[in-house]
């Protein structure tokens, strides 16, 4: 299954992306989670994305382009991905189609997580991350089952975002918004969006993701 995850700055792609992978066993392509390793062992790519992604702007299209056209040439993806967080411009979506021609791939679905901007910035600045496999929490509305433990991996060590601070989160969300509808429009057009409301729970949001990805796996 070759997949999109669309949605603003804190609708629950990552959240939903850790339940998909595990559940359907593809890789998880996140250009947010390829740019912070980068960040962290300051590779030139790194630096390059950190001036941008500090302030909450989008890291140019060709950098993004090119780092997803290597990704998608490893061999993992032959059971299909699920890009998270890719693309977000016209251009990337544009440039996505036609390195999946060239590849002989097609997309399946684009998953369209629709939450209200106003509730976004609660999410993102109450938001921790498992420092070992990702996992995404929220303070109150979404924390681990046993306190200070991950879910998923048993470790107890988590991190916060740097761009999770108000003022970026502001900016992100601005950075996005006009852009997610203008990618919903091409998808809409390709015949591809689903629209899950992401209000729910995350395991009902899920349950509905499954719902239509099951679906799709027996069509
Ligand atoms: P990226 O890392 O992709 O961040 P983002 O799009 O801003 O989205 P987030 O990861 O913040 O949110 P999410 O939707 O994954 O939500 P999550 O599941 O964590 O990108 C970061 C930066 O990198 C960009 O700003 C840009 O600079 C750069 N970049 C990346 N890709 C790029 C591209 N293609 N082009 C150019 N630049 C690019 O959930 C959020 C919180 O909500 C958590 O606390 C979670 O526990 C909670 N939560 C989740 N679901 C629920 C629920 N159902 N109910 C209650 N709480 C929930
Ligand atoms: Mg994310």
């Amino acid at each position: 299954m070759n997949l999109i995850l669309l949605g603003l700055p804190g609708a629950g792609k990552g959240t939903q992306a850790t339940r998909i992978v595990d559940t359907y066993g593809i890789p998880h392509i996140s250009t947010g989670d390829m740019f912070r390793a980068a960040m962290k062992n300051e590779t030139p790519l790194g630096l390059e994305a950190k001036s941008f992604m500090d302030k909450g702007e989008l890291v140019p299209d060709d950098v993004t382009n090119g780092i997803v056209k290597e990704r998608l040439q490893e061999s993992d993806t032959v059971k299909g991905f699920l890009l998270d967080g890719y693309p977000r411009t016209l251009n990337q979506a544009e440039a996505l189609e036609s390195n999946l021609q060239n590849l002989n791939k097609s997309l399946d679905a684009v998953l369209y997580i629709e939450v209200p901007k106003d509730i976004l910035m609660e999410r993102l600045t109450g938001r921790f991350i498992c420092s070992n496999c990702g996992a995404t929490y929220h303070k109150t509305a979404n924390p681990p089952k046993v306190e200070g433990e991950c879910d998923r991996c048993g470790s107890h060590d988590f991190y916060q975002r740097d761009d999770d601070k108000p003022e970026t989160v502001e900016n992100r969300i601005r950075a996005n918004d006009e852009l997610t509808q203008a990618l919903l429009n091409f998808y809409k057009e390709r015949g591809l969006v689903h629209t899950i409301n992401g209000q729910e729970e995350p395991d009902e949001v899920f349950a509905k993701i499954k719902t239509i990805l099951d679906s799709q796996a027996n069509s």
